[in-house]
């Protein structure tokens, strides 16, 4: 378990060096990004997100980027995103989408974040949509959930965000949203950041206890739970739990990224649970799969074969 934590702690700290993000940025696509990332434009990714709705799954988009350093970019990445939004909503897709806080401004000011996400999620709205607002690293959690909670005051309810079970506070973040009238969808997730030991479980034992309470919590109050984990023990046990207890799509729904366990996927989607692939698109696509690399050893083993031809 200690070695997880080690080799993700690792991973995340190579992929930050310049010249590691040089060379994969460079050799991209043939390192096998396609099988995390599905595509560098929605075009591209659109025969990828119709096979995904034809076999019966709900997706999430998510325009790739991060961390943005002045409010042009931030209007770029804004505008970036509700043109997809726009687009999607053309193509006949429902345009659920992911954003990242930061990737709107909110590392500049968080009233340009508001003014941003305030008018992505009246676009996701107006089409039936829905936005929601992803967790980056710790340093973000009280500006996110602060932000979070001005759209929800102003009445954008299409609205969701997501907590982070191997943070310490996320228990007490929990109930400050379940508190909240009426009750927000929450994505419940176990956190894919480097984070300290002052501040986040290192144990891997810990953070899936710790997912699992947030997840039964999460599920007694009246608000929709999104329990987004590849962990079969976990997602099998929730699907019972919830089938015992008579819940429907408008109290739960499972979420995994795209690329990850297919297979799955289709036993849960099969067995008639709500599903919800996260799909990634765009050309920013360093930080998302470096993260996915730290979740796994063997994909990392798989880009090197890749790397050696
Ligand atoms: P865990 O790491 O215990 O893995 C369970 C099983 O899945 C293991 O068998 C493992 O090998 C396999 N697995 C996990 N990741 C894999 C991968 N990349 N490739 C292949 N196999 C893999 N995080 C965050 O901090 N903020 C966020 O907003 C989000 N949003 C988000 C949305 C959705 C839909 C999902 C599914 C996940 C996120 N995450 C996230 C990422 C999350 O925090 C976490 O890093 C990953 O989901 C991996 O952890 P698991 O819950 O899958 O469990």
């Amino acid at each position: 378990m200690m070695l997880d934590g080690a080799y993700r702690r690792t991973l995340l700290a190579v992929a930050d060096a310049p010249l590691v993000r040089g060379f994969v940025t460079r050799v991209g696509w043939r390192l096998g990004v396609a099988r995390f990332v599905a595509g560098e434009s929605l075009d591209e990714a659109l025969p990828n997100l119709r096979a995904l709705v034809g076999s019966g799954k709900g997706i999430v988009l998510d325009v790739l980027g991060e961390f943005v350093r002045d409010e042009s970019a931030a209007r770029q990445a804004a505008g970036r995103i509700g043109a997809a939004l726009e687009a999607a909503a053309a193509f006949g897709l429902e345009p659920y989408f992911s954003a990242k806080p930061t990737q709107l401004g909110l590392g500049v000011d968080p009233d340009l974040a508001f003014e941003l996400a305030t008018g992505l999620a009246e676009a996701a709205a107006r089409h039936g949509g829905h936005l929601c607002l992803d967790m980056e690293s710790s340093g973000y959690v009280d500006a996110t959930l602060m932000l979070f909670e001005r759209l929800w005051a102003a009445g954008l309810h299409d609205v969701s965000t997501v907590l982070q079970s191997y943070l310490y506070r996320t228990p007490e973040d929990l109930e400050r949203l379940l508190a909240l009238s009426p009750v927000p969808a929450v994505r419940i997730v176990k956190g894919a950041y480097n984070e300290p030991r002052d501040v986040a479980h290192q144990d891997k034992a810990d953070v899936d206890r710790a997912y699992r309470a947030l997840v039964y919590r999460a599920l007694e109050g009246n608000g929709k739970v999104n329990v987004a984990t590849h962990d079969e023990r976990i997602l099998d046990e929730v699907g019972a739990f919830v089938r015992g207890a008579g819940l429907e799509s408008d109290r739960y729904e499972f979420q995994l990224l795209y690329g990850v366990k297919p297979r799955l996927q289709d036993r849960l989607s099969r067995e008639g649970h709500p599903l919800r692939v996260y799909v990634p698109f765009g050309e920013d696509w360093y930080g998302y799969f470096s993260r996915r690399l730290a979740e796994r050893p063997a994909n990392l083993a798989f880009v090197l074969r890749g790397i050696a031809g």
